[in-house]
């Protein structure tokens, strides 16, 4: 928040920063989709829905996982007000008060608070390059108390953009079963990835787990506050009451925009955004290692790097700090996404044109030329 203040009030001042710290796509949303929810509201489509969304966009969705070859039936999709809504859902109905769920470090901030929301406590499980910032199954039994009910993790994941390998995701899985635990998948970046990938869906490898997804980043649509959770049919009872009570229904309008999401002409857009992001990542990538600074794990998808930073000097707050008040580039420290080895590390998103993403590059040169000179 630090950072977005400060890179607002120089831009207030008239100069250029590069936004190299969003976590949002620079993309509006596709024109199917924004057609859909005009039409939406042209046709007065705008009152509440079921709680658990309107049967043709979970129908939708269950069909995209069957072309995938993972047969789900539609009721198991649960429609949510974002990842973040899905999160709450999750939260409330797998943690009770004293309650643990593990998470890695670093990780996605906003983990902990959800399960700081509803009484329990995260516990870290410290990731870093060695596994390319993801756990083994060997962490997770080592990470594994008494009080732990399952584990939230994520593939492709935010801050370093590596997926879970596949069969480390059978070995996280069959520790977790043999615990009686849950294990949620965060993929709200699958479909953002820039190499072959090994599966698509945690549910290829692990039928049983919990699937948190969002229209946000592949479908370009963060401000339409859409998302879902593919729940095992146990779950379906309590999460349609929790979701009654605290949502009543997911937005209307976004529910019938998104339904166009997956139509070939919407699908071919967003896949021509993937091709962009995978230019703007190797560039990216390139320009930084250009200068000295490590890329310890290239990032299967998403659209970060998590840039290790120590070669300039400088600990990473201090580097971003120095980095948006001297030469107008922007980007998040790694203390925003836990605290192992944070003080090393930052996130550079690509989220930005590629003309900008130059301009960034060549002020980090002149950047690590002055902090370097000063050590
Ligand atoms: C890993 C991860 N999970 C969940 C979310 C929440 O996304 P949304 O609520 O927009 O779907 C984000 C947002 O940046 C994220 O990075």
């Amino acid at each position: 928040m630090q950072v977005l203040d400060r890179a607002a009030a120089h831009e207030a001042r008239g100069h250029r920063v590069v936004r190299l710290e969003v976590g949002e796509p620079d993309f509006n949303t596709c024109e199917p989709i924004s057609a859909a929810g005009i039409e939406a509201l042209r046709r007065g489509q705008t009152k509440y829905t079921s709680a658990l969304g309107i049967a043709p966009l979970r129908e939708a969705i269950a069909h995209q996982y069957e072309q995938r070859g993972v047969r789900i039936h539609p009721e198991r999709v649960v429609v949510t007000a974002g990842a973040s809504g899905g999160l709450l859902l999750l939260a409330a109905a797998l943690l009770n008060p004293g309650d643990e769920l593990l998470i890695t470090d670093p990780g996605y901030p906003c983990n902990e608070v959800f399960a700081a929301a509803v009484g329990a406590r995260a516990r870290s499980v410290p990731v870093s390059p060695v596994n390319r910032f993801q756990p083994s199954g060997r962490d997770i039994a080592a990470a594994w108390g008494p009080a732990v009910r399952g584990a939230l993790l994520a593939s492709p994941a935010n801050p370093t953009g590596t997926m879970v390998p596949a069969n480390t995701l059978g070995e996280i899985a069959g520790v977790i079963d043999s615990r009686q635990g849950f294990l949620i998948m965060d993929e709200i970046y699958q479909g953002l990835t820039y190499a072959p990938v090994d599966y698509t869906t945690v549910l290829e490898i692990a039928p049983q787990a919990i699937v948190l997804q969002s229209f946000s980043k592949y479908f370009g649509m963060t401000g339409w506050r859409l998302g879902w959770v593919v729940v095992p049919e146990a779950l379906i009872d309590g999460i349609t009451r929790l979701a009654q009570n605290l949502f009543i229904s997911p937005p209307t309008v976004a529910q019938h925009a998104a339904v166009a999401a997956f139509t070939p002409a919407a699908m071919a857009e967003h896949e021509a955004r993937r091709a962009q992001f995978a230019q703007r990542r190797q560039r990216l990538l390139q320009g930084l290692e250009a200068h000295g600074l490590r890329v310890p794990v290239a990032p299967d998808g998403a659209f970060y790097l998590y840039v290790d930073v120590s070669s300039s000097g400088l600990d990473s707050e201090t580097f971003c700090l120095r980095l948006l008040d001297e030469f107008h580039v922007s980007c998040a420290p790694g203390c925003d996404f836990g605290s192992n080895d944070a003080e090393r590390y930052v996130r550079f998103s690509y989220t930005t044109d590629l003309e900008s993403i130059e301009l960034g590059i060549e002020r980090i040169g002149r950047a690590l030329e002055r902090f370097r000179g000063e050590s």
